[in-house]
């Protein structure tokens, strides 16, 4: 078998031959296959439904089988053993952290997790009833105003320092956006406690001299975050891969990742469930509901995905998490509605059909709703899980000698050379 692909241009009549590395040919080979005076051949792929845009060794998926792993490790083992400082070093640096290595990345953490006060003052400027995302989306794009030095994008050691600083702060950036919606003085962090931990007490306590969470929440909230940590090229991690593709700083990467990560048919997904299954009500309303559904009238949230044609890994481990966090908290009662749903969709034909499963989003607002967060938080809380992988991806971007400014091409299908006209003539 020759790794090549030979191509008949029938136009032309000529032949191609094109070369096939791991899988895929390169866009820029099919440029030669041109008929004179046209430009050449290139692909059309809305939505990137087809196309590798980066070699990575971050995370790998097999949608089919229902695989993901970091660095090589199953996500299920992750879930199971480590934290998430533990993984986010892992999908940094590219292997497991010793012990005085764990110890000097929580330490580093740790030292960077207050805001300058110019930021507090920032977040109070918003609208008492700004959406958290929002809020967290500018606070994190106005970071690169505080750190230039942030734009020293190829000194490995800055970089280390800027990813750092990130990773510390978006939790206490998440927490002060949140209490700034309920009117409630901001909590500085307390550098004792665990990255987890730190985050409910910035997030929850008030006038108590420190704060005590549930270890047993702690553990989910921790499982939750792993699991958000980086899922390879979605629409975020794109975002941050296209912006940062012109060199600009991390903040201001990551600041587009998080507008991404905004939208419903990404990280919003957890909300619109919680926001569905309120709509439905009771689980007489289901049928109702699914036959919408199967009319294209809306779509069912927190199921399907471009990448998993299976069971999302993901969600598994998220179902598993809401019965010890129910164990603690008591049961949602949304929880029968979405047990319901998704025993009346994975049976019926249309989402059998078209391999729609559950994915992570399905079951995480209602854990998210029983560890007492509203629902706008649900999409910071993704965003905080989601930092260490935007920031490691885009480490591997800024090293890859292969990458260059994103710019894809178009089929343009406007007017051509026309005359223009006077306003009084149109
Ligand atoms: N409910 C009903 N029908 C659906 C759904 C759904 N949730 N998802 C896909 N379909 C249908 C879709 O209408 C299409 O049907 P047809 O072939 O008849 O036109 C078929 O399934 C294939 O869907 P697609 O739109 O081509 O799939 P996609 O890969 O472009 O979209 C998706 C993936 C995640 C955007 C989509 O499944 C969706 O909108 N799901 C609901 C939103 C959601 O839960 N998002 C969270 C994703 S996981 C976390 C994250 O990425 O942030």
């Amino acid at each position: 078998m020759t790794d090549s692909l030979t191509i008949r241009d029938n136009r032309t009549g000529r032949e191609f031959e094109v070369a096939i590395t791991d899988g895929t040919i390169r866009a820029a080979d099919l440029k030669q296959i041109a008929v004179e005076g046209e430009p050449g051949l290139a692909t059309y792929d809305p939505g990137f439904v087809n196309t590798a845009s980066c070699r990575s060794a971050v995370t790998y998926i097999d949608g089919d089988a229902g695989i993901l792993e970091y660095r090589g490790y199953p996500i299920e083992q992750l879930a199971e053993h480590s934290t998430f400082l533990e993984v986010a070093y892992l999908l940094l640096n590219g292997e497991l952290p010793t012990a005085a290595e764990l110890e000097q990345w929580t330490h580093d953490i740790t030292y960077h997790t207050f805001l300058h006060e110019n930021v507090k003052q920032l977040i109070e400027g918003f609208r008492y009833d700004a959406h958290p995302m929002g809020m967290l989306m500018a606070s994190v794009s106005a970071l690169s105003t505080f750190y230039p030095d942030a734009r020293e994008i190829h000194d490995a050691d800055n970089r280390k320092l800027q990813i750092a600083r990130l990773i510390a702060k978006m939790p206490t950036l998440g927490a002060f956006a949140y209490r700034h919606q309920l009117g409630k003085p901001y909590v500085y962090p307390d550098n004792r406690l665990s990255y987890t931990e730190n985050f409910l007490a910035m997030l929850f306590k008030m006038s108590e001299p420190s704060y005590q969470a549930d270890p047993r929440l702690v553990k989910a909230l921790d499982i939750l975050l792993i699991l958000h940590a980086d899922h390879e090229q979605n629409c975020s991690t794109n975002a941050v891969r296209s912006v940062g593709s012109s060199e600009v700083d991390p903040y201001s990467a990551v600041g587009a990742g998080i507008g991404a990560l905004f939208g419903p048919l990404h990280g919003g997904a957890n909300e619109a469930v919680l926001a569905m299954l309120r709509r439905i009500g009771t689980t007489d309303n289901i049928p109702g509901f699914i036959e919408g559904v199967k009319a294209g009238k809306e779509k069912l949230m927190g199921f399907g995905h471009r990448v998993y044609k299976n069971y999302d890994p993901r969600a598994k481990i998220i179902k598993k998490a809401a019965d010890d966090v129910f164990a603690v908290t008591g049961v949602n009662p949304l929880l029968e509605i979405a047990l319901e749903l998704e025993k009346i969709a994975l049976e019926d034909e249309y989402f059998v059909k078209r391999k729609l499963y559950p994915n992570v989003d399905f079951y995480s607002g209602l854990i998210y709703e029983a560890l007492q967060f509203p629902p706008e938080m649900f999409t910071v809380l993704f965003a905080i899980g989601r930092t260490p992988g935007w920031l490691a991806q885009w480490s591997e971007l800024v090293q890859d000698k292969e990458q260059k400014i994103a710019r894809p091409k178009q089929i343009y299908t406007g007017h051509r050379t026309r005359e223009f006209t006077p306003i009084s003539e149109r």
